[in-house]
């Protein structure tokens, strides 16, 4: 057992995991390149208070999730169970607050004209508890637009996220909903507090307490679930706002010519506080608790609330923990190794030069120097998971050839030692006919 280990909740990507992890990357960086996305990189640390005022006060996140530290007397990193009060810095629970920190700094929507469209891939902290699928380090590949207020655009985003459910092939719900505008969401949030109020004693302490500060989160609260025990719940859906309201339609009008296919439910209102209208989240089958594999939506006033000139902007983050649990598991099949072995001290050279070769073609291949008995190269093949091997034994080194033996079918072939494209191609060959 070593004396350290991964601090709990975040976890380490190993082979061969971590192939499935870069590739997955490459794929999600292509399909935002196609859509012309530009990647926008920020700090793991941002000011506190950016997501305080960007996330809201009373969302789980900044009142229970947030690592926070102070960067004075050797960068202590600490969580405060009893608040952050005093804190001024902290690691990122979510990309979106970063991003228009760092978009309002640099000017972007003021030098250029939008619509902005950023993708972003990195890690975020959450002190949250522990279990599959959540994490206390965990990564989002995100996109984000800036300066479209349209529902099409909306629209245009979901589809992209149904694009990658469709590229990865993972079978997903896309369920939307409008959580309306400052113009009535208020007196929405009114007929909630009414309802909810008369019964806080059936109600879970947390959701006594949001009874008052964020009645929206009652009604996806997890613990008292009250979709299932309520019908009369007020639904945002009928308390829209004329302009919300025909957003909305436009919103499913659009989606519908995309063919994404997609579920309205009222009962999707997030986590976080700065939605307006348009929200909407993704689940699928991850087989734990945690099935929201992507979340997003609108967000027309966090530019301006963040200290930026009034911006609309959407996005929507996808877990990438949560997303590769659902890539059906031979999604990523790992090309068979190929071994490169000598049988005597004469074979070595000619390995080498075989290795120079081979290192310049997109096979999976590595050489073992020390010489050793053909059965002791086979062994160490098998050991390895190994498919091909290329042998130099003293009969191949003096006709200048090589020995090639494919361990899964016991064909047996010798190459000319300068016929490396010939070798190379019947790798590949086999890698698409396996
Ligand atoms: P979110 O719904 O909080 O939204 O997170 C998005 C996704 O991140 C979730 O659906 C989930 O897959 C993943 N996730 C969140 N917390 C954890 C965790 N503790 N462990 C593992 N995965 C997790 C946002 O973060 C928004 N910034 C999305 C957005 C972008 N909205 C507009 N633009």
């Amino acid at each position: 057992m070593s004396r350290y280990t991964a601090v709990k909740g975040m976890n380490d990507i190993l082979p061969p995991d971590s192939l499935r992890w870069s590739r997955m990357e490459e794929d999600l960086r292509l399909l935002a390149a196609r859509l012309n996305y530009q990647e926008i990189r920020t700090p793991v640390v941002e000011s506190l208070e950016l997501f305080q005022r960007g996330l809201g006060e009373t969302s789980d996140v900044v009142q229970k999730e947030m690592y926070v530290f102070e960067d004075k007397n050797g960068n202590k990193l600490a969580l405060k169970p009893e608040g952050t009060a005093g804190f001024k810095l902290a690691l990122k629970p979510e990309g979106t607050a970063g991003v228009v920190r760092a978009f309002i700094e640099h000017s972007v929507g003021i030098e250029k004209p939008g619509p902005h469209k950023l993708f972003y891939i990195g890690p975020n902290f959450r002190y949250e508890r522990p279990q599959k699928g959540r994490y206390r380090q965990f990564h989002q590949f995100g996109l984000e637009i800036f300066g479209d207020p349209t529902p099409e655009m909306d629209a245009e985003l979901i589809y992209a996220a149904s694009m990658i459910l469709d590229h990865f092939k993972v079978k997903g719900e896309i369920r939307v909903n409008s959580i309306g505008c400052p113009a009535c969401r208020p007196a929405y949030r009114e007929k909630l507090i009414e309802y909810f109020r008369p019964k806080a004693e059936e109600l879970c302490g947390d959701c006594r307490r949001r009874i008052d500060s964020n009645p929206l989160r009652l009604i996806d609260c997890k613990v008292d679930a009250p979709r299932d025990r309520w019908n009369d719940i007020p639904l945002i859906t009928d308390h829209l706002c004329p302009q919300c309201a025909s957003d909305f339609e436009r919103l499913k009008k659009a989606l519908a010519i995309f063919h994404v296919p997609f579920v309205v439910d009222p009962f999707i209102v997030r986590g976080l506080d700065y939605y307006v209208k348009t929200a909407f989240e993704i689940t699928a089958d991850t087989g734990g608790t945690q099935n929201a594999i992507a979340g997003g939506g609108r967000y027309d006033n966090l530019v301006a609330e963040t200290g930026g000139a009034a911006t609309p902007a959407t996005g929507f983050a996808i877990g990438l923990e949560r997303l590769l649990s659902v890539v059906p598991e031979d999604f990523y099949g790992m090309q068979p190794l190929a071994m490169g072995f000598a049988l005597f001290d004469g074979g070595v050279a000619d390995l080498v030069h075989l290795t120079k070769h081979l290192s310049h073609h997109p096979v999976r291949y590595m050489a073992e120097y020390t010489p050793r008995k053909f059965k002791n190269a086979l062994q160490k093949a098998n050991k390895l998971g190994a498919r091909h091997i290329f042998i130099f034994g003293e009969d191949e080194v003096k006709n200048q050839q090589v020995l090639y033996k494919d361990l899964a079918t016991g064909d047996q072939k010798t190459f000319g030692q300068h016929e490396v494209m010939a070798i190379v191609a019947m790798l590949m060959d086999k890698e698409i006919r396996k």
